[in-house]
């Protein structure tokens, strides 16, 4: 809680560099830290983000909520494209900063990951305490009763109702989704649900949508009880994850970033790295390591 917040300013620098690690180390070193994690911590691992060096100049129209929702056109061309894209999507395996934030967390330094993500990788690589922001692709909802299917389940399904495409490969697109032609995505055969008919979403938050105020509530709560706060990896452009940097900034709770490139919380942060988070969170687990061992 509040009370527990150590004595370092939230606002400010330290002094660090953007490739000081050290100052990192002196940060999070005898403090239980939430790591606030996003797309950035991913790319390693080949999933695209949104507002990287290198794809903030690419032009998408990202999907609506309201839009999936309402119109079944939306809806075909999701899937067809999320079809296409899943195999790459699904073999995408946890990296080394996945690893390490796995090994803080087994190591009682990081006590929660609150992701943007929706590719499991966290939990992947072995941390057991992640609260998913935006949900996960590897589950599908039915948006008329609202149960719930394994992705995996629907993809099959998907390939017994559309055997041209499989095979199919194209570039993989941040939500899982790929770049297709037109002609394919009109022929595309939906699958609905198997208990009522309804149209299938992923149970993922779209643009738009909401994140179910249960999930928002236990994100607040384990950044009330953080000693530190960990800016994984996210340009933060988005409020559903922005909320918890002014929330720990309330308290008293200092913030560190680890990202390339500008977040909305630079203002915010203690320390700042601009570095990759693979071999920055490695090093932070090894001098951490370190001084627990000796
Ligand atoms: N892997 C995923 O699950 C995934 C991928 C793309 C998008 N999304 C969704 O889209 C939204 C995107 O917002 P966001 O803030 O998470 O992502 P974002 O794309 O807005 O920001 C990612 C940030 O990470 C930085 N980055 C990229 N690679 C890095 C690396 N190796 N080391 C350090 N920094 C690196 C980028 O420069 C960028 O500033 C999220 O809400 C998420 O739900 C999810
Ligand atoms: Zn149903």
């Amino acid at each position: 809680m509040a009370a527990t917040a150590p004595q370092v300013r939230a606002e400010g620098t330290h002094g660090s560099g953007p490739d000081d690690v050290g100052a990192l180390v002196d940060l999070v070193r005898g403090r239980k830290a939430v790591a606030l994690t996003g797309a950035g911590i991913s790319t390693e691992s080949g999933i695209p983000d949104y507002r990287g060096p290198g794809t903030r100049e690419r032009a998408r129209n990202p999907i609506q909520h309201r839009d999936f929702v309402r119109d079944a056109a939306v809806r075909r061309r999701y899937w067809a494209r999320a079809f296409v894209g899943w195999d790459r999507f699904s073999r995408a395996r946890p990296n080394a900063g996945h690893a390490a934030v796995a090994e803080l967390e087994a190591s009682g330094a990081v006590t929660a990951v609150v992701t943007q993500n929706v590719d499991r990788l966290h939990q992947a690589a072995g941390s057991r305490t992640v609260i998913e922001l935006h949900g996960a692709l590897s589950d599908v909802r039915c948006l008329g009763c609202g149960s719930l299917e394994k992705r995996e389940d629907v993809q099959h399904r998907l390939m017994l109702l559309n055997p041209r495409l499989v095979g199919t490969s194209a570039t993989i697109a941040p939500d899982g989704d790929a770049e297709l032609a037109r002609s394919i995505v009109d022929d595309f055969e939906v699958a609905d649900c198997l208990s009522c008919n309804g149209p299938l979403k992923p149970d993922v938050v779209f643009f738009g949508g909401s994140v179910p105020q249960p999930v928002v509530e236990a994100a607040y709560q384990r950044v009330d009880g953080a000693e530190v706060l960990l800016v994984l990896g996210t340009s933060l452009a988005v409020y559903s994850g922005f909320r918890f940097v002014r929330r720990a900034h309330e308290r008293g709770i200092p913030v560190a970033i680890v990202n390339l490139g500008e977040t909305r919380a630079d203002p915010y942060a203690a320390v700042r790295i601009d570095r990759p988070l693979g071999a920055t969170l490695t090093d932070l687990a090894d001098a951490l390591r370190r001084r627990t061992d000796g």
